[in-house]
């Protein structure tokens, strides 16, 4: 079916699926277009030339096992690391270290607790965001991980209560790709592979896995499906995965829902035609974990490298493994398609400038604390030395400080703040001080008690330490000989009403709302939040302390949006801040910021709408499609967030892109200036035919496992067969024996050369897709001047209206973040290119600016458009 047929008909569909949770016929679904075969790399590729040199002359030794071992991991805990694939001992390539998590090492001691994505997003600062980006990069380089599992655009936030946006950066593309670019950049710069994850459609837990799923008692039978349509694709999911390709990163992970009805780790859409043809990306697409759901389908449809490597955690099994040696000595899967997997992995661990024999060991164990133990944990074998408590955190605590401080936005100040030596301070609420527990006291923070400084999942960290707001306000108390006491309990209302009632008290609320990856679930909220308010009643709690105190600061850490219409105008209500997750110096940030030591400049990165239902998009609680797979369809389009609320013509509390500061800005001049750039070059061309590298045998003897060389380890994967009467035999998939024109789609083994997508580069461009799309068609100016007292930093941002009827109000396309001293003026100013004024076509299949007429703005904020001009 052409697509545009099936945009046409997602509407009716999801009309039907909701008003009846009886099964849909599967081909009444939402469908994704097959796209064969797999693209091969293009080892010109702009940036890529050396890795792919390099990744040829390992690559073209390996024996097909040992290819094969580079593709595969070699199951649940058995090895250190949270993923690893084989090792190649013959050429003394160790195995590949995969290891959460987007903010820091997961399950490593002595490492750092960074801020979550979505906090250094608010930042709206580059710099930060890199230099956040390359010491997670060093801590990693130094415990030996090899690939950083982050960052992450998927989700990217469609729901404000999707459990992992704060993984994540913004609801905002454009922001979002900025961010993750940033990241991968630093990341990468450290040496280390970054993750770009989760690809895509992955907006939600819910359904997000079928065992999860059952284990809650939904029955049903395969994951998710996120009904995308095409040009919503383009114009807002893909989008940050064009730029997270474009700064070269060396991998993606395959999500666990499936898009238009085809599982992520095998939708040959997604993967072969939209990341691999359209964006070229030359890295290689790693599964989330489990996430593959068969064996030479997924190695068609442009899988490199499946995670953990065993079908599900410890069954023993793998689609891969054996299975694809057995699949390409069969001619089942095309030797080039295992070649180009192996290809693109070690170019990516290349273009980190890794060696071969020189990588740090793995000084950590995933599974236990223990210094000795077994390095094989799932099978309880090879005690050894397992981890050496290296630490890894060298200066990063100072980072974590300042990007706590400038995330911080200032939603709301009547003049409370900065806080200037207040005479009595009275600090309220459980978000104010410690767990009971500890800061590391539930597992994977899989639970909400002191002060919230990330959200739980396998996007968490262990804190090396994590100063409290309370503990960092009590030495500024000192210093100021205020008076300071705490009431660290949101229920405990007579005693605090005791202390705020008494003269002159200052009150600070401090409050939270939690929220994390769908297997922990935390009062309720099965990985995505249940509802938009805050946890511990504190919705109660600053109702109650701003009805008697008429100074009532309030500090939220929380994961995304929370609803404050109930209470943030209340005059009492004099001042409040989002401070995000801030990671371990959450103290030390909000009190520079209480007391104007940093003078606050961050913007929300999203909206905060006055009802949850402003938001126009839901989680799918419930299953909808009897017991088949639930149905997520995206009417909204690209109208999510603050593109939502501009669309329904709905005003939000505070929009996206807003924060205040201590000092006040005006903005003037604006002047935009025409390059002389050509006309869009589709590109033509074509890629020549599938490359191979080195022969392998044909003899299934030669594929026995080498008992001799090493023992086999209990529920291990390896590439090896263990018997070899006949490839049946040798086979651990009950359905072998199909040959390939059986169940793989047409043209996927194709070898023979394929014209070039007319959208993405030609094959020695840079990433990315069409380099047409990144040519600077105007250069935009504004003059900012700092009218207030003292000195601060501001964040004009520049939205653009792409002016067609289906369009956004206004697009963001530019921000910078700028230092400027009281009474002086600073020039911001900002490039757009092609691709910030193009929609995607979806008849052409290209980007295309239309006649439409466009506006560019440069404001403070999504809603403060101060300046406008046409285009
Ligand atoms: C599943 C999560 O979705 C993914 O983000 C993570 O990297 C893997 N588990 C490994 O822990």
């Amino acid at each position: 079916m052409q697509l545009r047929k099936f945009l046409a008909q997602i509407s009716p569909i999801t009309q039907f699926v909701i008003s009846d949770n009886s099964q849909v016929d599967k081909r009444d679904l939402a469908h994704s277009e097959p796209h064969y075969p797999s693209p091969w790399m293009s080892p010109t590729a702009q940036g890529w030339e050396d890795a792919y040199a390099k990744a040829k002359e390992f690559v073209s030794q390996l024996t097909l096992a040992e290819k094969v071992n580079l593709t595969t991991g070699v199951g649940w805990q058995g090895e250190q690391c949270v993923g690893q694939v084989g090792s190649i001992p013959r050429l003394g390539f160790r195995s590949l270290c995969m290891q959460d998590s987007p903010l820091g090492i997961r399950f490593a001691d002595y490492v750092s607790a960074f801020s979550s994505g979505q906090t250094v997003a608010a930042t709206f600062d580059r710099d930060l965001i890199y230099r956040r980006g390359k010491a997670m990069g060093e801590e990693n380089k130094i415990k030996g991980v090899d690939v950083l599992l982050g960052p992450v655009a998927g989700p990217i936030g469609r729901v404000a209560e999707g459990g992992r946006n704060w993984e994540g950066f913004s609801p905002d593309p454009y922001l979002t790709g900025v961010a993750i670019a940033e990241t991968i950049k630093g990341v990468q710069d450290a040496g280390v592979i970054a993750c770009a994850k989760h690809y895509i459609g992955n907006e939600q837990e819910h359904f997000r896995q079928v065992g999860e799923s059952v284990g809650r008692g939904f029955n049903i039978s395969d994951t998710i499906s996120s009904n995308i349509d095409d040009k919503t694709m383009h114009e807002l999911y893909l989008w940050p995965f064009v730029d997270a390709v474009r700064a070269g990163v060396g991998s993606i992970m395959c999500s666990y829902n499936q898009v238009n009805n085809s599982y992520a780790c095998q939708n040959s859409k997604t993967l072969n035609g939209l990341l691999k043809g359209e964006l070229g990306f030359q890295g290689f697409v790693m599964s989330d974990w489990q996430a593959q759901h068969s064996g030479a389908a997924s190695a068609v449809a442009g899988l490199d490298m499946t995670m953990p490597g065993d079908t599900e955690f410890n069954t023993g099994l793998s689609f891969w493994g054996t299975n694809l040696t057995l699949a390409v000595l069969n001619g089942t899967v095309p030797q080039y398609r295992v070649d180009d997997m192996a290809m693109r992995i070690m170019a990516a661990y290349f273009k980190v400038g890794r060696t071969v024999g020189n990588e740090n060991p793995i000084s950590f164990d995933s599974w236990t604390r223990d210094t000795y133990g077994p390095i094989h944990f799932a099978a309880n074998e090879g005690n050894q030395q397992i981890n050496w408590h290296i630490d890894a955190q060298e200066d990063h605590g100072d980072l974590i400080h300042e990007i706590g401080a400038k995330s911080t936005v200032l939603l709301k100040n009547n003049g409370a703040l900065p806080l200037n030596k207040p005479k009595f301070l009275a600090v309220i609420g459980e978000d104010a001080g410690p767990s009971p527990l500890g800061p590391n006291g539930c597992s994977d923070r899989g639970c909400d008690k002191g002060t919230l400084a990330m959200g739980w999942g396998s996007g968490s960290a262990d804190f090396p330490y994590l100063i409290t707001p309370i503990d960092a306000l009590q030495f500024q108390a000192l210093d100021d000989h205020t008076r300071i006491e705490a009431v660290l309990d949101n229920y405990a209302w007579t005693t605090t009403e005791a202390l705020i009632k008494q003269e002159g008290a200052t009150a600070l609320v401090f409050v939270n709302a939690d929220s994390g990856e769908g297997y922990i679930e935390v009062d309720g909220n099965a990985g995505d939040r249940k509802n938009l308010t805050l946890w511990g009643s504190g919705d109660e709690l600053i109702k109650n302390v701003s009805s008697i105190c008429n100074n009532t600061i309030v500090v939220i850490h929380s994961v995304g949006p929370t609803i404050v219409t109930d209470w943030y105008d209340s005059p009492n209500v004099t001042a409040i801040l989002w401070a995000g997750l801030p990671g371990q110096e959450s103290g030390r940030a909000i009190v520079d910021v209480l007391y104007g030591t940093v003078n606050p400049a961050a913007r929300t990165p999203f909206t905060w709408a006055a009802k949850a239902e402003d938001y126009g998009t839901e989680i799918l609680y419930e299953p909808n499609n009897g017991n088949g797979a639930p149905q997520q369809d995206f009417p909204e389009g690209v109208f999510i967030d603050y593109r939502a609320l501009d669309h329904a013509g709905i005003d939000p509390i505070f929009e996206f892109g807003f924060g205040l500061s201590y000092t006040t800005f005006e903005y003037s001049d604006l002047t935009v200036a025409k390059t002389s750039a050509g006309e869009y070059q589709p590109t033509t061309g074509q890629a020549p035919e599938a490359p191979t590298f080195g022969n392998f045998s044909t003899d299934l003897d030669d594929y026995l496992f080498p008992e001799s060389s090493f023992p086999y380890i209990w529920q291990y994967i390896y590439p090896y067969v263990n018997t070899t009467s006949s490839f049946a035999d040798a086979s651990q998939d009950p359905e072998y024996g199909q040959s390939a024109d059986e169940f793989l789609p047409p043209g996927s083994t194709d070898s023979a050369a394929f014209d070039l997508n007319p959208a993405g580069p030609g094959l020695s461009d840079k990433s990315g897709g069409n380099p047409s799309l990144f040519e600077v068609l105007y250069t935009v100016t504004a003059t900012i001047t700092n009218t207030g007292e003292i000195a601060g930093e501001e964040v004009p941002q520049l939205y653009v209206s792409l002016g067609g009827a289906d369009d956004p109000k206004v697009l963001l396309r530019g921000f910078d973040r700028i230092a400027i001293d009281p009474g002086c003026t600073a020039t911001f100013t900002a490039e757009l290119t092609r691709r910030d004024v193009s929609n995607w076509d979806v008849d052409a299949q290209n980007w295309v600016v239309t006649d439409s007429p466009k506006t560019v703005y440069v404001g403070p904020s999504s809603r403060k458009l101060t300046l406008s001009a046409p285009l």
